[in-house]
């Protein structure tokens, strides 16, 4: 059966790799890599057609910094003559290099903004076009748990967290994770039509944009030191590898039907204890639902 994908972030790093592995399961699978950068993504659309053989790649401009262009992405995305939406990776992020926070044109500190904030939109208007029985994964990470030496979080509400003027990035980063569970589970309950809502870890990966990224001397010590790090503490893992496994949770039979449920690289886990509140889940839900002006989402009585 025809069925269409869409990544989000799918032309580089995890999200490529991920794009690449649906394509190469059937040449049923219609995939749409979603990111700002239209000259990259049509490279990477290219690339993947060429080594998967399957044709139906494309690329749609997306930037989930602005809440007018993820509108504008679904409405695009619904004229378009394609197969039904069946997959939403949400695995895009910006805002990952300076420590000083910066802002969104709609107001909101970017790394929620684009993390969270634009994802929970986009999944809000696109499960209108989604079939029964359709999936949607939350890319969040180990940071969403941080170790002390990196961060210490709290979750107050989640308005501080999108007006936040914390200096640290380290913390604005672990907060958008956590809030991707949050997000994860909430949807899961709401959903409806058998749509399966659940969470992914792809562990570090030294070789993307965000895992390779470094600017001042400290941090690229940090970044060196990183994947022996995430090595000895069995974290450690490729954009090649873990993009599989994450292509895996879109079209696996093994996924049948789960839901609510975090995997860190294909095997389920549990998240933090802090990530199991239902008070911050709903308090981000409902909150997320004010910022994004969604009167749309799902809603089970
Ligand atoms: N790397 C790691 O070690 C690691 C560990 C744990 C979790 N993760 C998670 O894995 C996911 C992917 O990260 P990665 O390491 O693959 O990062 P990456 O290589 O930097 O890729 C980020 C992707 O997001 C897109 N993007 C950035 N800002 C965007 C925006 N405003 N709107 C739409 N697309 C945007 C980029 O394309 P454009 O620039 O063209 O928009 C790019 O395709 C993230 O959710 C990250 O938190 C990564």
């Amino acid at each position: 059966m025809k069925k269409t994908f869409v990544v989000t972030g799918g032309n580089s790093g995890l999200g490529c790799q991920c794009a690449k592995n649906i394509a190469m399961e059937s040449a049923d699978n219609h995939v749409v890599i979603a990111s700002r950068n239209m000259e990259r993504s049509e490279r990477a659309a290219a690339n993947i057609a060429g080594e998967t053989g399957n044709p139906h790649i494309y690329a749609m401009p997306l930037d989930l910094a602005s809440q007018a262009s993820v509108r504008d992405f679904a409405e695009t995305f619904a004229s378009r003559d394609l197969p039904p939406l069946y997959g939403l990776v949400c695995n895009a992020i910006s805002g990952s290099g300076p420590s000083k926070p910066e802002y969104t044109e709609d107001g909101f500190e970017m790394t929620f903004a684009t993390g969270h904030l634009g994802h929970f939109l986009l999944a809000n208007l696109l499960l209108k076009n989604m079939q029964g029985g359709g999936r949607i994964v939350f890319v969040s990470s180990d940071q969403h748990d941080p170790p002390r030496m990196i961060a210490t979080i709290s979750y107050t509400d989640a308005l501080d967290i999108a007006r936040s003027r914390c200096n640290k990035h380290a913390v604005r980063y672990s907060l958008t994770k956590l809030c991707n569970l949050y997000c994860a589970y909430e949807m899961a309950e709401r959903a409806v039509n058998n749509i399966s809502v659940n969470a992914f870890n792809p562990g570090f990966m030294a070789d993307t944009g965000l895992g390779g990224g470094a600017k001042s001397v400290g941090e690229k010590i940090i970044k060196r030191l990183a994947p022996l790090l995430a090595r000895l503490m069995g974290k450690y893992s490729t954009a090649q590898i873990s993009g599989k496994l994450l292509a895996e949770m879109m079209t696996g039979p093994r996924y049948e039907g789960v839901t609510g449920k975090y995997f860190d690289r294909g095997r389920e886990a549990r998240s933090s204890e802090l990530s199991y509140s239902k008070a911050n889940a709903v308090n981000l839900w409902e909150r997320s639902m004010e910022l994004t002006k969604n009167a749309h989402g799902p809603q089970k009585e």
